[in-house]
């Protein structure tokens, strides 16, 4: 770098500093979803004025009339930006121009080979590099393989001749919203920053200081690429550990959850995880197979990545293996049986059924014949494959009729002791019904083998 780019970089940096500092700064999200909304607003409260990019026009819209199609954020919370001024959703990349940040919240999806499906990002990088003019801080958030920065931003921010780290600057910070969580959020939760150049990790730290309690910078845009998949992955592996052993100790007799429960105990050296339905959402099934595709183009294969996707993926099977099994105690063959699937959201008290392991339970029982019902308070319908399905009522009715209710998602606000009371036959692949009061057809917690079953 020559004296000259040095300056420019340096005062380019300074002022952006300065801008941050002062609230000055405009600041641009790009993907007003689960993750680009909070961060707008994030940003919005701490005082700044922020643009909301979104290519749809009915996210836009519904922000501008201060609604919220984000289950954790609040109508009012919206409201209040943008009634201030300092919330605005838009269509118009063009708008884009306006801003002195940008960061990128848009998906990152799997295409059907598991390769990742980047044309979220590519547009997205391509809007910004036709918006984008010295002094520009460009943040990517969305979770990516590790190179995806600096081979693939990085090339179009300079194609018009910007150099990243002197006249803009380029980083990668993973967002690690958790939906549903009411203690971490986005501004309490701890955030990895990592620049393409040391200018640009500390721009982008100052960027988020202004706003969030915790900032963590790392050396790399790589680095704060992994950290993310690292995270997800240690989820994915270790979710596939619990639910292997729900299979050792199904095989052995013993109950899977008290056994973790009592391994909870050990004050050090132990994480609790627990076995479930198979695993869903936006995150823990997909961004594993980032890293699994990226070191595959290295010729090296991520053996416990491929293993926990396995093991993980067959457990809605079992789901369906268990209600076989426990229907037919009962007399009953799965053809023709009505079945309650309480719960089909990917996990507790959220409206997210993105990869829902309900989704494969169902199709797999209405397969072998059964005649599959839902009820789930936080999705009142969902659409799959052009079939739209209705939320069944919350009542002694339901819960008599079905042959059998399957517990998918353990949702906080249903009454397990009433369906224990009244169903037939319970299949609670969550332990939402462990320690309740044995309803008359005789109820039995956490029970092993052909199992957790409730007869
Ligand atoms: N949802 C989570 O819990 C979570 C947690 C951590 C990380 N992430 C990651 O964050 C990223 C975003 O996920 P999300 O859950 O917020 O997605 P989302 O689907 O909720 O929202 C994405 C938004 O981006 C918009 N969009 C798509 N293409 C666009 C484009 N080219 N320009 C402008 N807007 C565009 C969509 O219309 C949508 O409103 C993903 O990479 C995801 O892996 C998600």
């Amino acid at each position: 770098m020559g004296i000259e780019a040095m300056e420019s970089g340096g005062s380019m940096k300074d002022r952006l500093l300065e801008k941050l500092s002062g609230r000055s700064a405009c600041i641009g999200v790009v993907g007003l979803g689960y993750v680009g909304l909070p961060l707008a607003l994030e940003f919005a409260r701490a005082g700044f004025h922020v643009i909301g990019y979104d290519v749809s026009q009915r996210v836009a819209h519904a922000l501008m009339r201060g609604e919220s199609h984000i289950k954790d954020v609040p109508n009012a919370d919206v409201a209040e930006q943008v009634k201030a001024g300092r919330l605005e959703a838009t269509t118009e990349e063009s708008r884009l121009r306006e801003t002195d940040a940008i960061l990128i919240a848009v998906p990152t999806p799997l295409a059907k080979t598991r390769d990742p499906d980047m044309s979220y990002v590519i547009s997205a990088a391509d809007a910004i590099a036709r918006n984008c003019h010295p002094g520009l801080l460009i943040v990517l958030e969305s979770t990516t393989y590790p190179g995806t920065t600096r081979d693939l931003m990085q090339p179009k921010l300079e194609a018009s001749g910007l150099t990243v780290g002197e006249d803009v600057f380029l980083a990668f910070s993973p967002e690690r919203v958790d939906p549903g969580n009411t203690i971490w959020n986005t501004k309490n939760t701890p955030k990895v920053v990592g620049g393409i150049t040391p200018a640009c990790t500390e721009v982008a730290t100052a960027l988020y200081a202004s706003c969030l309690e915790t900032i963590v910078p790392v050396s790399s845009t790589e680095t704060a690429e992994l950290v993310k998949l690292l995270e997800n992955t240690f989820r994915s592996v270790n979710i596939g550990l619990v639910n292997e052993m729900q299979i050792v100790c199904d095989k052995l007799g013993v109950n899977v959850w008290e056994v973790i429960d009592a391994a909870a105990t050990k004050p050090f050296g132990f994480m609790k995880f627990t076995p479930g339905p198979g695993i869903g959402g936006h995150c823990i099934p997909l961004d594993p197979h980032y890293l699994a595709w990226k070191m595959r183009t290295l010729n090296y294969k991520t053996r416990f990545i491929d293993l926990a996707s396995e093991i993980n993926s067959e457990m809605p099977a079992l789901v369906v293996q268990r209600v076989t099994h426990a229907l037919n105690d009962q007399l009953k063959p799965v053809k023709g049986s009505r079945i309650l699937v309480l719960g089909v959201a990917y996990k507790r008290d959220i409206d997210d059924m993105r990869e829902s392991p309900a989704l494969d339970v169902i199709r797999m029982l209405e397969e072998r014949g059964a005649e599959v019902v839902y009820h789930d308070p936080h999705v009142p319908s969902f659409q799959e494959n052009g079939h739209e399905r209705f939320s069944v009522p919350f009542d002694d009715a339901e819960l008599a009729r079905a042959d059998a209710v399957v517990v998918i998602t353990d949702h906080s606000s249903i009454d397990y002791q009433r369906v224990v009371d009244v169903a037939p036959l319970v299949v609670d692949t969550r332990n939402a019904t462990a320690g309740l009061t044995p309803g008359p057809a005789g109820h039995v917690s956490g029970k092993p083998a052909t199992d957790m079953a409730i007869a």
